[in-house]
């Protein structure tokens, strides 16, 4: 995830495209830069780091900051580490062609070689570069205007875009095209100016005029003409629909959500398959995870792989544990960072360690990293900000693609860190031979169905806004859950307690009779985790025996469930699935309930007192 911004009209365009790269600082905040036009010359400023280090930069120089044409950038890396030379706008070897883009090009790589076979030579390892050179080199070849070779260079493309290119040559005009992530351009009056937007926040106070380009369009926007939209596959004109915005700034920035937390939840179908895209062929049975191929032989012969993590990583650890020994067969541990870091694990050259978070930046599980090294064992790790220590710091790994999660109660991160943890498990499995091919297949082409039955699920957000109701005032809550929906217990207890304040206790469902039960009474709300494959009718017991004492079952059955529903005093329907694959789905009412009862609480949902984003002191 990126944010692209731009402008082209009668203003100064520095101001603009500034205040809108920070509007979509939520989008990504490693890098960020700046191409500004002055009628002569153009002028590229860029560097690692925060729009305000853009800032210093540009605030050296008048000339960096005039013109009455601008594009920007703030960025989230997907190719190549946060640095100056990786950030965008990103200009062709000409010096004529420059571009910002949000997205992936999957096939950069053999369009790279392609280029360079031409002649062509890169600076940056960035896939963005590539795109540039390809529109110049298209250009060129058909000796044809810029909009015409954008598109048919994208059609060259597979991936993901929303871009702004710009040409020297024609400084009048502005090209954008989207696939797959969004862009809109605000319309000023006379077509006098025009303003380009990952989202609508930073022209929202020029102009209320705004088309949303859908997939596969491409737009060209003229100064005193007007915006021609055409189709990039067949080259069909498009009635660009403009839209009057009605929504305050406040809540575009969250993309029409209340809170970040709330829009996160709500991204989850969206991250897990950017987690799992280009790295799962569903139909074929295939697993390619580069950082997990490279290093087979390492996991094979791996004596016993030790997960490490914190907080909601960790709980996806323990999902991870249920997955690979279920799944490959071999021993798993997981431990909190903090404390194997600290107590004198015995750790060898044989053992595997998978290091998991989201920030990339823990110093816990950082240190315990460290430590695992200098006893010799391989690091791998799952992290989801692009080049954070973590990543850097680790032998291997594999990246969730969740884009930035600004809500400290994390969402995204856990769904999509079980994503990454599933298909190590099946890569593993089906290399040492116990899951068959026709397994692997069906298990993947069910995986493949999890993000709309996440949004099937995300539909119920009335429901459990009634449920929260009724229960936001409990001093206490039990959480239960039994196998691979064992952590989603802890999960949704950790969620209750840091977002709403709210005591919370997530235990295994058969342990409650070792202690836990003693505290159930008539005021007692218990969350069961009851799913129709996973030692059912054990729950089913353990449901009995909480009823017995008076307590309030709030239960998440299967659809169509029927015993469960007639003991519980609520039910939550999640859709069919595998049973490994259940916590995707079970996760997202925990999420949900404890949203809702934080906002009825009044509690500051995206920001819970005590808390930050990312723990870098032990
Ligand atoms: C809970 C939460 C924390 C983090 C923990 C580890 O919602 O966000 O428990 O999971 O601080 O952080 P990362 O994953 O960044 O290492």
């Amino acid at each position: 995830m990126c944010g692209i911004t731009g402008y082209i009209g009668f203003r100064e365009a520095y101001p603009i495209v500034i205040s809108g790269l920070k509007r979509l600082e939520y989008r990504g905040y490693d890098s960020a830069g700046v191409m500004l036009y002055d009628g002569k010359e153009i002028h590229l400023s860029k560097t690692k780091g925060k729009v305000s280090d853009l800032e210093e930069i540009t605030s050296k120089e008048e000339k960096r900051r005039k013109g009455n044409l601008g594009i920007g950038h703030t960025r989230w890396a997907t190719h190549g580490v946060p640095n100056d030379v990786n950030s965008h706008p990103h200009i062709s070897q000409s010096g004529e062609l420059v571009i910002v883009h949000n997205g992936i090009i999957e096939n950069y790589d053999s369009l790279r070689k392609e280029l360079i076979s031409r002649g062509y030579t890169f600076k940056s390892d960035t896939d963005t570069e590539v795109l540039v050179n390809l529109i110049e080199e298209v250009k060129k070849q058909e000796n044809c205007k810029l909009g015409k070779a954008v598109q048919l260079a994208l059609n060259n493309v597979i991936g993901a875009y929303a871009i702004a290119v710009f040409d020297k040559t024609k400084p009048n005009e502005l090209v954008i095209a989207r696939l797959g992530s969004p862009i809109a351009i605000g319309v000023g009056k006379e077509n006098k100016e025009f303003f380009v937007a990952s989202d609508a926040s930073p022209f929202i106070e020029y102009t209320k005029d705004a088309i949303y380009l859908e997939d596969e369009e491409l737009a060209i926007i003229k100064i005193g003409k007007g915006i021609k939209v055409r189709k990039i596959k067949d080259d069909t004109m498009v009635d660009a629909n403009i839209q009057q915005l009605k929504m305050s700034l406040d809540q575009i920035e969250k993309g029409g959500y209340d809170h970040f937390m709330l829009k996160e939840i709500h991204e989850q179908p969206k991250a897990i398959i950017d987690t799992y895209r280009g790295r799962m062929l569903a139909d074929e049975g295939i697993i390619r995870m580069a950082g997990v191929d490279n290093h087979m032989n390492k996991f094979l012969n791996a004596e016993r792989i030790i997960i490490v993590a914190c907080g909601t990583s960790w709980h996806a650890g323990l999902v991870g544990e249920y997955l690979i020994e279920d799944k490959a067969r071999i021993p798993v541990e997981v431990e909190y960072a903090s404390e194997f870091r600290y107590r004198n694990p015995i750790i060898t050259s044989k053992d595997v360690v998978i290091a998991i978070s989201q920030s990339g930046e823990t110093a816990d599980t950082l240190a315990a990293i460290k430590l695992a090294k200098s006893k010799g064992a391989f690091v791998f790790g799952i992290c989801n900000v692009v080049g954070s220590s973590i990543a850097r710091e680790t032998d291997a790994g594999a990246y969730t693609h969740a884009g930035p999660e600004i809500g400290v109660a994390s969402t995204k991160a856990f769904t999509t860190q079980i994503t990454v943890l599933t298909l190590i498990a099946l890569k593993l499995a089906s290399k040492k031979g116990t899951i068959s091919k026709t397994e692997l297949r069906t298990f993947l082409q069910r995986m493949q169905l999890i993000p709309a039955k996440v949004e099937a699920l995300l539909k119920i957000d009335e429901k459990v806004k009634e449920i929260a109701a009724v229960y936001k005032d409990a001093k206490n809550c039990l959480y239960l859950g039994r196998g691979f929906n064992f952590p989603v217990a802890l999960e949704g207890a950790l969620k209750l307690k840091e977002i709403s304040y709210i005591h919370a206790e997530g235990y295994p469902a058969a342990e409650m009779k070792h202690g836990p039960i003693a505290l159930i009474d008539e005021n007692m709300p218990i969350f069961v985790i009851a799913t129709n494959k996973g030692h059912y009718e054990k729950v089913v017991s353990n449901i009995q025996e909480i009823k017995s004492r008076a307590g309030k079952i709030i239960a998440i059955v299967t659809e169509g469930d029927v015993q469960v529903r007639e003991i519980a005093d609520h039910v939550i329907e999640i859709p069919e699935t595998e049973e490994a694959l259940s916590p995707l789905l079970t996760t997202i009412p925990f999420q949900l309930l404890s949203y809702h009862i934080a906002v009825m609480l009044g509690k500051n949902v995206d920001q819970p007192r005590n808390l930050a984003k990312s723990v870098t002191v032990e």
